[in-house]
């Protein structure tokens, strides 16, 4: 029973179906750094505790250091025999160091308080990669919105025209939901970073005298678990890490299928540089925008690794139950997933050249001026009640007429009301509506130079 860390009380060994179901070397062997480093920890506070010899001390934490050595050269490997990556580490370790020495580190822990330790330590990490990925994101849209300050794109509300906006705008809508992640990311973090499981033992605590603070410290925590159970059982910081990764990839994939919709011949705003785009086996023509594709794609697993998540949680008694196992497996591929698609995806958003003239052309159609006449009405002095309706039968007008609102003459616009002066027609140009939605958050080109202002300031503060 080599690579167990149980055995006494079975009178014979499992059956190999048993460990078949039971093994999880396959995917949690990548903790193994994390598992070294808590037993550093670990063993530090067993001699603080005089539990540990000097000596004893000093060769576990070189054997530890060996391992770990020999985890990065890519030698270190589990055996078919281990149950999992805390077995085997300690198989290692008695290898390496003898079992006498080796035999005393797991006084005082249960891999039920380390894994829930090192799992977060594991996720804290990559936290980090996501969040730095996801400001790499936010820094190409910030460039292309600051390269194309004065371009104007037909904004849409049911896909229909609705008002003219800022391309600036429009890229910068999809950067305050990114920022919004980073910072539930980092919310998250300071959450999981003042709760330390090390030291909740298998579910009651420990008897040794053990410091859990100093364990968290060195570990980089800035607190421990106040409820050994609670440490052990809980996994609300894994179901949580998995919506902040499951809304990441959401909000990609809302800018995914624009970028889809926009390469396409009927929408042609956009055109995907080559490196950042696929072909096609035989049409020879094709050129596809598979990484916006995939965002979409990988967003429904995203999502799915949190149902899973959430489905595994629900009803599970207090304390550690063997379900928790199936914890890691979802989350590392939500983890691998993001930080493989996200460089992908600011690649091709960073290469993104934007078609301004047709933007431009096809801002002012489908009668997107419509609120404009309405809204100078009513500066005008007319209730806005009547201002739409006025503003409504001017469409009408021109749609029977297959003609766009600018191309009224003077006495067609006297005819529909007589307060439609020619004066309206200063707000009949994409340009003119633009400038006038002034107020904070608007379309207008001031307003949006001072939101790329503000996104530069909200990042700086991240
Ligand atoms: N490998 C387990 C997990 O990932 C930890 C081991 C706990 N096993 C146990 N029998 N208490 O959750």
């Amino acid at each position: 029973n080599q690579g167990k860390l149980w055995g006494g009380r079975f009178a014979g060994g499992p059956s190999p179906e048993l460990d078949a179901l039971s093994r999880s070397t396959h995917f949690d062997w990548r903790l193994t750094p994390y598992d070294l480093a808590g037993s550093r920890a670990h063993a530090n506070v067993l001699r603080t505790a005089g539990l540990l010899t000097d000596a004893d001390h000093a060769e576990l934490l070189r054997g530890l250091e060996v391992l770990g050595e020999r985890f990065a050269s890519g030698e270190l490997q589990p055996d078919p025999s281990d149950e999992d990556v805390h077995g085997a580490l300690e198989r290692l370790l008695l290898e390496e160091v003898g079992p006498d020495v080796g035999g005393r580190l797991r006084a005082g822990r249960s891999r039920n308080d380390q894994i829930a330790t090192l799992f977060k330590v594991f996720l804290r990490d990559h936290a980090r990669v996501i969040a730095g990925q996801v400001l790499d994101l936010v820094g190409a849209l910030q460039v292309q919105a600051e390269e194309h300050l004065g371009a104007i794109m037909p904004g849409r509300t049911h896909l229909q025209h609705a008002q003219p906006v800022l391309l600036s705008h429009h890229l910068l809508a999809h950067a305050w939901p990114l920022l919004r992640d980073v910072a539930r990311l980092a919310d998250w973090d300071a959450r999981v970073a003042a709760d330390s499981p090390y030291g909740s033992g298998a579910l009651a605590g420990q008897s040794l005298g053990l410091d859990p603070e100093a364990v968290a410290a060195e570990l980089g925590f800035t607190g421990s678990s106040a409820n050994s159970i609670d440490g052990t059982a809980a996994r609300d910081f894994v179901a949580e890490f998995g919506f902040v990764t499951a809304m990441i990839g959401v909000d990609v994939s809302r800018f995914a299928e624009e970028v889809i919709l926009w390469s396409t011949r009927e929408f042609e705003f956009v055109t995907l540089h080559d490196s950042w785009s696929t072909g096609s086996s035989i049409m020879p023509q094709k050129k596809n925008p598979d990484i916006a594709e995939l965002a979409r794609g990988k967003a429904g697993r995203l999502i799915g690794n949190l149902s899973g998540l959430l489905a595994t949680l629900k009803a599970l008694p207090l304390a550690y139950n063997r379900d928790l196992q199936e914890d890691k497996e979802p989350v590392f591929d939500s983890v691998d997933t993001l930080e493989v698609l996200l460089p992908a995806f600011t690649g091709m958003v960073a290469t993104l050249r934007f078609n301004t003239d047709r933007m431009a052309e096809l801002a002012p159609q489908g009668f997107s001026l419509a609120t404009d006449i309405a809204e100078w009405l009513v500066r005008e002095g007319t209730p806005f009640r009547i201002a739409h309706e006025v503003a409504g039968a001017c469409v009408r007008e021109c749609e029977s007429q297959g003609i766009e609102l600018h191309e009224l003459t003077d006495e067609q616009f006297a005819a529909i009301h007589p307060a439609l002066n020619p004066g309206v027609r200063d707000v009949l140009t994409a340009e003119g509506s633009v400038s006038s939605r002034d107020g904070r958050g608007g379309t207008a080109p001031a307003r949006v130079r001072e939101q790329v202002q503000e996104v530069s300031g909200v990042v700086a503060d991240l």
